[in-house]
This record gives structure tokens, sequence and C-alpha cells, in this order.
């Protein structure tokens, strides 16, 4: 039997196009994507992450001579606020990057590995966080991490 998976999500063409909410928190993340340091790649991610309280937390990317050192700035930003407001859901996750010609042109798209930390978080909570992705060509809303990560590894996984 063959089985169909579909994501829906929104497509923006302009930052102000969006509620105001998820305005001011990307261009949280487009600001402080300015601040990564990452010398290897040249790539500058930054992350802005909304708590149920409306705390606003940040990260980028920051890399290291011996590359897999390195943190991406989703992850930076979301074990930051999981350790420092445990008791907070998240509820928004705005992502923006830029290289050395500005904001890439198309919605920039989380890693595996912090796509799986999105899904945690969610779970943790129990509540699906807004994702929002930036680009200069079009900006994406996505509502919960299913849709970038379906068929996922979680924790009821290890029960079998
Ligand atoms: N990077 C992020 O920070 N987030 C992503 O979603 C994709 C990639 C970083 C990791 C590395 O520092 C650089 O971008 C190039 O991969």
């Amino acid at each position: 039997m063959q089985k169909e998976l579909r994501i829906t999500f929104e497509e923006f063409h302009d930052i102000a196009e969006l509620k105001e909410e998820w305005q001011v928190l990307l261009r949280t993340a487009r600001t402080i994507s300015g601040k990564a340091w990452s010398p290897y790649s040249g790539f500058c991610v930054g992350a802005a992450v909304r708590l149920a309280d409306g705390t606003v937390i940040t990260g980028n990317n920051q890399e290291n001579a011996a590359y897999p050192s390195g943190l991406c700035a989703e992850r930076t930003a979301l074990f930051y606020a999981n350790a420092n407001f445990p008791e907070l859901a998240v509820e928004t996750i705005a992502i923006s990057a830029q290289n050395k010609k500005g904001l890439v042109s198309e919605p920039v798209k989380p890693c595996g590995s912090c796509r799986q930390v999105m899904l945690e978080t969610e779970t943790r909570f129990n509540q699906p966080i807004t994702i929002v992705l930036d680009g200069k060509n079009s900006i994406y809303v996505l509502k919960g991490i299913d849709t970038l990560l379906p068929l996922n590894f979680k924790p009821e996984s290890l029960k079998g």
C-alpha cells in the first residue's frame, strides 16, 4: 500500500506581511545572525526563540577550528532556553541566515540535528512550535516540527 504524507505551510514575500510578533522575532534573528562566529563557513545563522511568557532568547552558530565541535544557531538558542527556563514552553523559533551576499535568497532550512532538538522541545512541553524561516524571496511559517521532520524518532519511540 502506498501512503502519502503532506505538509502545509504559509509563504510570505515580505517581513511586513507577518503578524507583528513574528516580525519582531525575525528581526531579532536577523540581528543576532550578524554576531555569529562562523569564520570557516562564512555562513551566519541567527535564531530567536519566543517562550510562553514572551521572553526572547537568541543564539547564533558557533564554529570551531575542530569543525564538529561547533554548534548551529537553533540549538545554541534552544539549549539556552531549555536550560534557563525549563518551565516555559517554546512558542516560536525564527531563523535567519546570511552569507557574504547578505540574507539568503530562499528560506533557510534547519539541519537534521536541529529538527530533532526542536522535536524534543515540542514533546517536552507538549506544544507545537511555530517555525519562521527567513529568506529574501520568501519567508515560510510552519506549525509544528512534524512538518519538517515527519516519521520521527521521539521519546515514545523508546517504548516500542
Ligand atoms: N548552520 C546553522 O547554524 N543552522 C542551520 O540550520 C544550518 C547550518 C550553521 C552550521 C555551520 O556553522 C554553518 O551554518 C554552515 O553549515
